[in-house]
């Protein structure tokens, strides 16, 4: 399976939701998407979502017309939703699933349950020559469920992942215990299994969510991703180093645990989490 280059997406869309919560026009998710590709960001990734809570239509349609790189717009899989897309037209659109009452997405899709829903969106937006991805847990019945209504890509959701490797690595750099423990580790390795199945399929596997600076090495180093789509911890980091040096160090931290494979995943963790929040893990 191939070792080659990961791509990253950078989500913006925290970038409106602070300029949001004061109801005014900066900070601008248009300019923060020009700094993550001038950074060398290979997509940028917004969701529209049906409250609208951060990016607005606008923000969508300003952001297709500025970049360069692949534009990936997340939606909840509705008619209305639907014909934006259709008008937008970005190069991949990653179907999730939306509650209005969730902080973020807080599953993946429920692939297999609602195909019925799903294979007439999946058709238009093929049709339209627009890439589907469904963002989907690393379980066996959703991937195959996505490939057989015809996506192109899965995009696994690493929230458990992320949530159990987050406390693990706390403890790790106080000394504490071993880089991951085995919970985090039986996550990481059925994302491994889940994009082994996703291959085997024809679909091209990417990953997201909940990943940061801490927690992404082990991630971007399993064989065989495609893209990884990270967005609130590049956008907070940006908060302090500028939005250009987050999506730059995000970038590194990632080509280097993907040079290495997974036993150079933890020296590159080690080697960010020191530079970046001034820890000594032993
Ligand atoms: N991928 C998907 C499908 C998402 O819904 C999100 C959150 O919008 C992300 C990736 C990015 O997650 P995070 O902001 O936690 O990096």
């Amino acid at each position: 399976m191939s070792r080659s280059k990961i791509r990253l997406g950078v989500n913006v869309d925290h970038v409106a939701t602070l300029r949001n919560a004061r109801g005014v026009d900066y900070p601008d998710p248009v300019e923060a998407a020009l700094a993550a590709e001038r950074a060398g960001a290979s997509a940028i990734t917004v969701h529209l979502r049906e409250d609208r809570r951060h990016i607005q239509d606008g923000d969508l349609l300003r952001i297709r017309g500025a970049i360069k790189i692949h534009l990936n717009q997340e939606m909840a899989p509705t008619t209305e939703m639907l014909e934006i897309a259709l008008e937008v037209r970005p190069h991949e659109v990653c179907l999730v699933p939306e509650r209005r009452a969730e902080l973020t997405t807080e599953g993946g899709l429920d692939a297999a349950g609602l195909g019925d829903r799903l294979a007439p969106i999946i058709a238009r937006l093929g049709a339209a020559r627009i890439g589907v991805s469904l963002f989907v847990d690393p379980e066996p019945h959703q991937i195959e469920a996505a490939a057989r209504l015809g996506a192109d890509f899965v995009e696994l959701h690493t929230g458990t992942y992320a949530t159990l490797a987050d406390a693990d690595l706390i403890e790790w750099q106080s000394g504490a215990r071993p880089a991951l423990g085995a919970a985090a580790r039986a996550e990481q390795a059925k994302l491994r299994a889940a994009i082994r199945l996703a291959r085997s399929l024809k679909l091209a596997p990417n990953a997201g969510h909940g990943l940061n600076y801490r927690n992404v090495a082990p991630i971007a180093a399993l064989p065989g991703l495609v893209w990884l789509h990270i967005g609130h911890a590049i956008v907070a980091r940006a908060v302090s180093v500028g939005m250009r040096r987050a999506v730059g160090e995000m970038i590194a931290l990632v080509g280097a645990s993907r040079a290495g494979g997974a036993a150079n995943a933890g020296l590159a963790a080690r080697a960010t989490a020191r530079k970046i929040s001034g820890a000594r893990p032993r």
